[in-house]
Formats: structure tokens, C-alpha cells, sequence
């Protein structure tokens, strides 16, 4: 599809992430060199940080075939059998949000991760046995924005396990400045820097706002994107100059008005503002994190001063 033609297709043209990359290389050569399928790997991080993109890039560079599902579509066991039995020797199965995967379907990942055979109960009843399917060889990607909520023995199949960071401004730049290659549109370095400081470093996000930046610049400009129409449709976008949006500021806002900066949970941050608990967590709190805007207490979420100068709101006495 368009969307993917967009993404990297190889590790080399893959910019940033260079540990997770120069690892990756090595395990992949390595399997090549002695004819062997991958092991399995782990990606994790938070969203939009080309978990995806990588799965895609470590079939190709494999030279195999990518079959794509998502942890909560596997509902019944059946479901998985149906989608191992049709892997070809050496295929990816790449499972997207594998922390949603049920329990009864983890137990029968487990023998076909570690020994490629699928256990199956045929028949109901007194009349019901249990065989043992031979499975293809295969590497199972899986993906999820919070290694801590897979289970042990899960974790513990991975032969490699791959965290995925936020992205500086330089390789956010680099990557706004290929994207906008692909896509035929022209840009000047300081507007590709200028999106990629608002881009709370996530690739995602830069290439989303460079297609909305391009639509002012198309309408309302000559159709070549400068600094100074970046930044002011930015303004336009509601993204700051950090690249925080409205549900950041409303959650920023919400634990310095409600709470007096904090420390508060994240399940009564989540009710006051009326956003997920785990959309809070998994999407934006790893960022306001990461610059330092808020810190995890054992009593709950606190915001530092970074936020009260951000926002430009006085701290009270005695908060
Ligand atoms: N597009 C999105 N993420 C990318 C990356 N990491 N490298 C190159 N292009 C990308």
C-alpha cells in the first residue's frame, strides 16, 4: 500500500535506534549464515516508534514472508493453529500488542515457540484426544508497549528482546526530511527541525504532522515548506513547542488545578480528565516522563517545575 511504501524497507535505510539496530544485524546474519530461522524477538516501547516498521524489515531482510496479527484478534485457540499451520518455513508471525493475548492462547504459543508443534484436543467429551501437529519453523515477532505485563514464561521464549527509544531531533529530522523525499513534497532543514522538536520524539507523530504541515503549505503557501510556515501551522495543529498536544496540556493542567501539582494516581488523573488509565500510561505519560515534566512517586504522579514554567502558571505556597 501507499502507507507502506513510506516505511524503510531495510535495516540500512532504517535512521535511528542504532543499538536495537546493530544487534538485530548481527542476529540476522548470523541466522542467514548458518541457515536457521531467527529466533524470536521481542520489540517493546512506547507507540509509534517503528515497532511495526522493524517486524516488516526483519522478514525482508530475512528474505521470508510477514503474516501480521494483533494480540486481542487470537481469541480461541483454533485461531492460532489456523494462522501457524499456514506459515511457510522460516515465515514471521509478527503479533502486534502481544500483552493482549488471552492466557489459554499464551499456553498454546508456548510449544510452538519452543518446539514448533501444536498441541491440538480433537472431539469433545470422553471420545476427545489430544495430537501432536509438526509446525513450519518460524520466528515469532511480537510487539507491545509494556514488557511488564507479559507474563514470565512468555518473556522468558524471546531469544531477543529489543527496547525501542524515543528518538532525538536530529534522527526525527532525518527522518521528516526522507519522508518528505517519498512523498515528493520540498522542505528546508530548519522546517524538518522545527517538526521534528514538536514531534515528542516519536516518528509517528513527525510524519503525521509533515502531511498536515504540507496541506498549509500546499493551500496557503507556494507548496515548498520554510521554517516560518511549519511553525505556523503548528500553531494551527495545537502542538506546542515541545510538541505537547491538548491532552497533554489537560493533563498537565488537570493534576496542578485539581491536585496541587500532585502526588495523585493515574486511575483518578484518567477519571478527572475522562481519558483511559492505559491510554494515559501506554501514550502519554512515557514522554511527559522523559523530558521530565512528571515523575512517578509511590504515592502517585507529581509534576515538576519544568511544567509550571511551561505552562507559565505560578506555584502556589506550599506545594
Ligand atoms: N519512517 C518512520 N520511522 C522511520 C525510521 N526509523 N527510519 C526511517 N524512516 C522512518
Amino acid at each position: 500500500s501507499f502507507e507502506q511504501s513510506l516505511r524503510p524497507q531495510n535495516l540500512k535505510q532504517y535512521i535511528g535506534q542504532d543499538k536495537v539496530k546493530a544487534n538485530l544485524e548481527v542476529f540476522i546474519k548470523a541466522a542467514k549464515l548458518r541457515q536457521e530461522t531467527l529466533d524470536h524477538v521481542l520489540l517493546y516501547g512506547p507507540p509509534g516508534l517503528g515497532k511495526t516498521t522493524l517486524a516488516a524489515i526483519i522478514a525482508n531482510e530475512m528474505g521470508v514472508n510477514i503474516r501480521t496479527t494483533a494480540g486481542p484478534a487470537i481469541e480461541r485457540p483454533g485461531d492460532l493453529a489456523a494462522i501457524l499451520t499456514a506459515l511457510e518455513p522460516g515465515d514471521v508471525l509478527f503479533i502486534d500488542e502481544i500483552h493482549r493475548l488471552p492466557r489459554t492462547i499464551e499456553e498454546v504459543l508456548y510449544p510452538a515457540m519452543e518446539d514448533f508443534c501444536l498441541d491440538i484436543v480433537i472431539g469433545k467429551g470422553p471420545s476427545a484426544r489430544s495430537v501432536r501437529l509438526d509446525l513450519p519453523p518460524f520466528t515469532l515477532v511480537g510487539a507491545t508497549t509494556r514488557a511488564g505485563s507479559l507474563s514470565a514464561p512468555l518473556r522468558d521464549r524471546f531469544g531477543v528482546l529489543s527496547r525501542l527509544e524515543f528518538y532525538n531531533e536530529s534522527q526525527l529530522q532525518d527522518i521528516v526530511i526522507r519522508t518528505a523525499e517519498v512523498l515528493s513534497t520540498e522542505i528546508d532543514l530548519l522546517a524538518a527541525a522545527e517538526i521534528a522538536r514538536r514531534s515528542r520524539g516519536t516518528p509517528r507523530i513527525a510524519n503525521r504532522l509533515l502531511r498536515r504541515v504540507r496541506d498549509f503549505a500546499q493551500v496557503k503557501g507556494n507548496g515548498v515548506i520554510d521554517e516560518e510556515q511549519a511553525a505556523e501551522a503548528l500553531e494551527l495543529l495545537q502542538v506546542d513547542r515541545l510538541g505537547l498536544d491538548h491532552i497533554d496540556h489537560k493533563l498537565l493542567r488537570g493534576i496542578i488545578e485539581k491536585f496541587r501539582g500532585g502526588p495523585v494516581g493515574v486511575e483518578t488523573i484518567a477519571a478527572t480528565i475522562g481519558e483511559e488509565a492505559h491510554t494515559i500510561e501506554d501514550v502519554y505519560e512515557p514522554y511527559l516522563l522523559q523530558i521530565g515534566f512528571l515523575q512517578r512517586t509511590p504515592r502517585g504522579r507529581i509534576v515538576t517545575d519544568l511544567v509550571y514554567k511551561h505552562l507559565k502558571i505560578e506555584r502556589e505556597m506550599g506545594t
